[in-house]
């Protein structure tokens, strides 16, 4: 079977921007930086996202369009024989699915909310009643059962059609209807009056804030959010590489997803936090700031009903672009390892990530006895947890490696791709800052990373996570360092 091809470099980018992003913009990011002290915390996420982020990106493009196949089987095609590194293929296959095991619920209740927004529900509610509706909606099965097999079947829908007539197209016109919806709702946001001190508190960096959260605890976070943001580390980004062709080199494509994304998290940060200061409330209310901080402040707006509807579709489309890409990774796997038709593959990639997505959605009512992380935490958390503060980074790690490492692709190899075609070259002189600078980082962020979390928790649990994140970290370096025969 001849492999798919993008239509247009527009939809490459697109499709991948598309990908990129998702719920990490519009939903983690602002409530994340509402709750690290805003611009202290953007002013590191900027950094990781061009130090780390923009040349894992690369590594990522340049293996999948190297290889022409998707993550599961990519190292298999590229590494040398007799080595290892296809065991890294189990953290792109795996994350794929964690990360649609909730990312599926959340983009479910996005879709519910844009429902509920167009029928006025939440028109003149009192803050009460929204925060009763977001309770209301997790404890009730059918609801949140419904809402997320729609957005899985939606998704495996658009995907039935193909990689152009069906991901291709779909995705280009929600992502133009995304950034436009995005431009209007943050006009509207700044000039609301009171948005001022918002403004102030989303631009001006307050390093005090900073301290009181943890430096350790601020800069995990921003690593974190840089990968999750940008999609790297589980290969989801690496397939779209392997529809592409060598007419343009990728640093400079990778860039560009890389501005439009962080438009995307930044302007959504326009449109929520200067919001929250004119209703004198405060950003800082985590993950329900908005299921339940925003509606409440577009009830009590003039024309609220069309705010939260244009809003709450703007974060649809946001989650459903980034689903559909994820699903098209998914349906690659079956179709790189057994040869399957994709027809075949949609329907069972469709009933294995419904089925899948169940554990997340009955964590909040049936399961919610099952607190992984401890008290109050949820089975979304782990998965997110599993995916966001690990396989991101520790995938990240591998593809650094592979790309520079003698015994894996090489770094030759890895410049020559990068670099085929028009356009910016990957800097020669990153040679040794990729080859070690940035797996010292990911490493020791890492560690630190898990050592804050858990260091509050007694000395029997910091050492049992310690021992956890020491063993994914060897198991990596086991796959990088193992000599050939
Ligand atoms: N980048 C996506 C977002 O911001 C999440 C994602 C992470 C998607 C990893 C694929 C892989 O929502």
């Amino acid at each position: 079977m001849k492999r798919e091809k993008f239509g247009s470099r527009l939809g490459f980018i697109l499709v991948s921007a598309g990908c990129a992003i998702g719920l990490g913009n519009v939903w983690k990011f602002p409530y994340i930086c509402g709750a690290y002290g805003g611009a202290a915390f953007i002013l590191i996420y900027l950094a990781f996202l061009v130090v780390m982020g923009i040349p894992v990106l690369v590594c990522e493009f340049a293996v999948g369009r190297a290889s022409k196949k998707s993550v599961a089987v990519s190292f298999d095609v590229l590494e040398p024989e007799g080595s290892f590194w296809h065991y890294l293929k189990y953290i792109g296959i795996f994350g794929c699915y964690l990360l649609m095991m909730f990312y599926t619920m959340v983009g479910g209740w996005m879709m519910y909310y844009c429902f509920r927004s167009f029928r006025g529900d939440f028109a003149g509610a009192a803050p009460d009643q929204i925060a009763g509706a977001f309770g209301t909606m997790l404890g009730d099965t059918s609801t949140m059962v419904f809402w997320t097999v729609l957005i899985c079947i939606i998704g495996f829908g658009v995907c039935l059609f193909g990689l152009q007539s069906g991901v291709e197209r779909i995705t280009k016109v929600m992502m133009a209807a995304l950034l436009l919806i995005m431009v209007i709702l943050a006009l509207h946001s700044v000039f609301l009056e009171g948005a001022g001190e918002g403004i102030r508190f989303y631009l001006v960096p307050d390093f005090g804030k900073m301290r009181d959260s943890g430096i350790g605890n601020v800069v995990f976070a921003a690593l974190s959010q840089a990968f999750f943001t940008l999609s790297i580390g589980i290969g989801a980004m690496l397939i779209f590489g392997s529809y592409l062709d060598r007419t343009r080199s990728l640093t400079g494509e990778a860039m560009n997803i890389t501005i439009l994304d962080t438009f995307v998290a930044l302007t959504a940060g326009f449109i929520i936090i200067p919001a929250c200061f004119a209703y004198g409330i405060e950003p800082g209310a985590g993950p329900s700031l908005v299921f339940i901080t925003l509606p409440n402040i577009f009830a009590q707006m003039a024309g609220g009903t069309l705010w939260s509807a244009l809003f709450f579709l703007f974060l649809t489309f946001a989650a459903l672009s980034t689903i559909i890409a994820v699903f098209e990774n998914i349906i690659a796997f079956d179709m790189d390892l057994f040869g399957w038709s994709r027809k075949k593959s949609v329907a069972v990639s469709a009933v294995l990530v419904i089925l899948l997505s169940m554990p997340a959605v009955l964590g909040y009512n049936v399961l919610s006895m099952l607190q992984p992380l401890g008290e109050g935490s949820t089975i979304m958390d782990l998965e997110d947890f599993i995916v966001s503060n690990n396989l991101l980074p520790l995938g990240s790690l591998g593809y650094v490696l592979f790309c520079t490492r003698k015994n894996g692709w090489g770094w030759e190899a890895f410049l020559k791709e990068a670099n085929a075609g028009f356009g910016i070259r990957f800097p020669q002189g990153l040679r040794a800052y990729v080859a070690y600078g940035i797996p010292v980082i990911i490493t020791v962020i890492y560690l630190k990373g898990y050592y804050d979390m858990f260091s509050a928790r007694g000395t029997q649990v910091l050492v049992g996570w310690m021992a956890v994140a020491v063993l994914f970290l060897a198991f990596v370096f086991y796959c990088a360092l193992r000599k050939r025969k």
